[in-house]
């Protein structure tokens, strides 16, 4: 049963909580959406150092909301892969650090395997096998999670990420960044049938399409294209209505994949994690297929969905638990396969 302290800094969060196997006990995230919103997206330099500028605060509140001190603690934790490496090496420098430290375990933890976690911390019961639904800024995949650090990709975007393609398309409208709230908000008002809009779908080499496989950017465009094209006639845009139908396309196509993949492979439960988890008509459309096809869909509560370290620590805690702790000399990676995940705890 161990309770291990964990940091998240791989993009524009920086989180830190302590996690008591599948139970938080602390979960601090200083969001630098502010900071980052001016320049319409995500700078890396300047994620990292804000992530310099908090990290240490955050620890510290990390602890007193736990109440807890070093003492209690049986390991120490931090993304290490993929992400931006900059910001990563803010998170892991300072895990490393307080490990040696304090004397104790160190863990890197695979940012999506804690995406996959996260669904541990609010269905404590919760075992595998299931079908995992990513979907968040800079991911969309479907895995199956066949057990700790045993993952299969079944499918995944061949471009765009969703939430990538919901700020995209905020920022063709106008409507600012982050995307997804703001499409979400203004789709309600909205008529989500008003435009037809491709779905976009990844062809076989040999005929027919791709089942699990999804593709953003050709929908993208095709949203661009009509903005353009009323522009052009001189019509306002009705921006909720294209809003709308552009978020009922994603949703959609998410739906039809992930409840396609889930039936084939055998799966009876969805688990979705990542920013675009928050989408209300994602949520609508898989919620009423999963009834439909008597499958379970688990939605965690947002503030687990979107980037956290208690979900970070919760992966961490599973391996720990197993016996697993990596060597001080782990680096970061902008990218690493889920295949790889176990060779984080390779000494
Ligand atoms: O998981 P997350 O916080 O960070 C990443 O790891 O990327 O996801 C952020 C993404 C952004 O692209 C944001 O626009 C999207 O999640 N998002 C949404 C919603 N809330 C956040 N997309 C659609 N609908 C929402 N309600
Ligand atoms: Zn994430």
């Amino acid at each position: 049963m161990a309770t291990v302290l964990a940091i998240e800094t791989s993009c524009d969060e920086t989180a830190v909580a302590i996690v008591n196997n599948r139970q938080v006990m602390s979960n601090i995230i200083a969001s630098q959406i502010p900071v980052h919103s001016q320049y319409g997206g995500v700078v890396p330099e300047v994620a990292s150092r804000q992530h310099l500028e908090i990290i240490n605060g955050a620890i510290a509140q990390a602890l007193e909301q736990a109440q807890l001190d070093w003492r209690e603690i049986d390991g120490i934790a931090a993304t290490c892969a993929p992400g931006l490496v900059g910001a990563l090496l803010v998170g892991l420098t300072a895990a490393k650090t307080l490990a040696v430290v304090h004397n104790k375990p160190f863990l890197g933890v695979h940012h999506l395997e804690g995406h996959i976690y996260a669904t541990y911390l609010s269905e404590p019961d919760l075992q595998p096998a299931f079908l995992s639904l990513l979907v968040s800024g800079g991911h969309t995949s479907l895995i199956y999670v066949k057990d700790c650090g045993e993952y299969q990709t079944l499918g995944e975007t061949r471009d765009d990420a969703a939430g990538e393609a919901f700020d995209k398309v905020a920022r063709l409208l106008q409507l600012g960044y982050p995307g997804g709230p703001v499409i979400d908000r203004l789709a309600k008002q909205g008529n989500s049938q008003a435009f037809s809009l491709p779905e976009g779908k990844v062809s076989l080499p040999h005929g027919g399409y791709h089942p699990y496989d999804a593709s953003f950017s050709g929908l993208k465009t095709a949203v661009l294209r009509l903005v353009q094209q009323l522009e052009k006639q001189e019509q306002p845009v009705p921006v909720a209505d294209v809003a709308a139908s552009f978020q009922d396309t994603v949703a959609r196509s998410l739906t039809k994949r992930a409840i396609a993949c889930a039936i084939d492979h055998g799966l009876n439960t969805i688990a979705v994690g990542g920013g675009v988890a928050a989408n209300s008509a994602l949520r609508e459309h898989l919620q009423a297929a999963g009834a439909q096809h008597n499958l379970r869909v688990l939605f965690p509560p947002l503030k687990l969905c979107t980037d956290n370290a208690a979900m970070i620590g919760c992966a961490a805690a599973d391996h720990l638990n197993r016996g697993y702790t990596s060597p001080l000399t782990l680096g970061v990676q902008s990218r690493l396969g889920l295949t790889q995940v176990m060779e984080l705890y390779k000494h």
